[in-house]
């Protein structure tokens, strides 16, 4: 099994993310680190606990992360509701509980700890990571690689360029993509993409097995994009599209490119500037652009197959 770590804002399609991740048996979810973002980092920690329950997970551990972004002043999304998860009515209080240290620490511990090289999973802001980066640099040694949901070659959403992961916090984004390892990218023009259909999702809705129930409810939450045509009802996977990537990176078409954050105060803030031009030989400098690490950016994405992957995990158990 691969093992990996989800650092989470909880969050509609985190809590997707978190149930395909506890559901996969190809993956062995190994710790959930949490982070201010869709909502304050308390409410993020009450939802994935919520969520970890729900879902049947063993004893994962759960450690609450950065209350706000390394510069940034705090501030939520407003697209998950009053409570960051919907909203969804009768949900539980959560059962378990947060372990006692830092993000930062159960991130370095569990990673070091790890017999084999971890999957790193951010589907938030990236303000844990970029702390882990810089106070235990040590732990790029065990990873395998970093998946992360965050950024957009094309359009964003937070502002018209910047993708919410990202803008949320540049400069936590822009020390995670020089941090040496290798990074996919799987940012919005790919995230918006992979739909569930609206008839799928009345029959988790209908389900009596709560986990599943409660993947239908989030999903209804999330309309998908408009241009995605899947009909009424259907909602889109979003973060838990990320974790489809591991498990089934051939659905999922990326090339090596260089990655810059815009950092600038102003309207392009948060961008992720993906250069596309061509190159000629990988060492060669582009005119004008330094030399940057390669990142994997999601150029496509096999929506059907992570659709189906997605159903035949929750519902099933069993993946594709
Ligand atoms: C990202 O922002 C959050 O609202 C979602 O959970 C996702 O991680 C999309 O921009
Ligand atoms: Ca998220």
């Amino acid at each position: 099994r691969i093992p990996v770590i989800i650092d989470c804002d909880t969050g509609v399609d985190d809590a997707l993310a978190l149930l395909f991740a506890v559901r996969h048996p190809g993956l062995d979810l190994r710790a959930v680190t949490c982070v201010a973002g869709n909502t304050d980092v308390d409410g993020v920690v009450r939802n994935t606990l919520t969520v970890l329950d729900v879902a049947g997970a063993g004893d994962v551990p759960v450690a609450r992360g950065a209350e706000r972004p390394l510069i940034e002043p705090a501030r939520s999304a407003t697209v998950h509701g009053r409570d960051g998860m919907g909203d969804i009515a009768g949900l539980p209080a959560p059962a378990r509980r947060p372990v006692d240290t830092d993000a930062v620490t159960l991130l370095r511990r569990e990673i070091l700890a790890s017999p084999r090289p971890v999957t790193l999973i951010p589907t938030a802001p990236l303000t844990n990571i970029a702390l882990l980066l810089r106070t235990h640099p040590e732990v790029t040694r065990n990873l395998e690689r970093i998946v992360f949901m965050g950024g957009a070659v094309a359009v964003g959403n937070a502002t018209p360029v910047a993708e919410f992961n990202v803008w949320h916090d540049p400069e936590a984004a822009a020390i995670l993509l020089t941090a040496g390892v290798p990074i996919t990218m799987y940012g919005l023009d790919v995230f918006q993409r992979v739909v569930v259909p609206g008839e799928d999702v009345r029959r988790l809705r209908a389900s009596t097995e709560p986990g599943t129930r409660l993947a239908g409810d989030l999903l209804a939450h999330r309309p998908s994009a408009p241009e995605a045509d899947a009909g009424e009802s259907a909602g889109g996977l979003g973060d838990a599209g990320a974790v489809c990537a591991v498990v089934d990176p051939a659905g999922l078409t990326t090339r090596p490119l260089p990655v810059e954050v815009s950092l600038a105060p102003g309207p392009t803030r948060g961008q992720t500037i993906v250069d596309r031009r061509p190159r000629h030989g990988e060492s060669e400098t582009h005119h004008g652009v330094r030399e940057q690490a390669l990142v994997d950016v999601g150029l496509d994405v096999d929506a059907e197959r992570y659709a189906r992957l997605y159903l035949g995990t929750v519902e099933r158990g069993r993946g594709l």
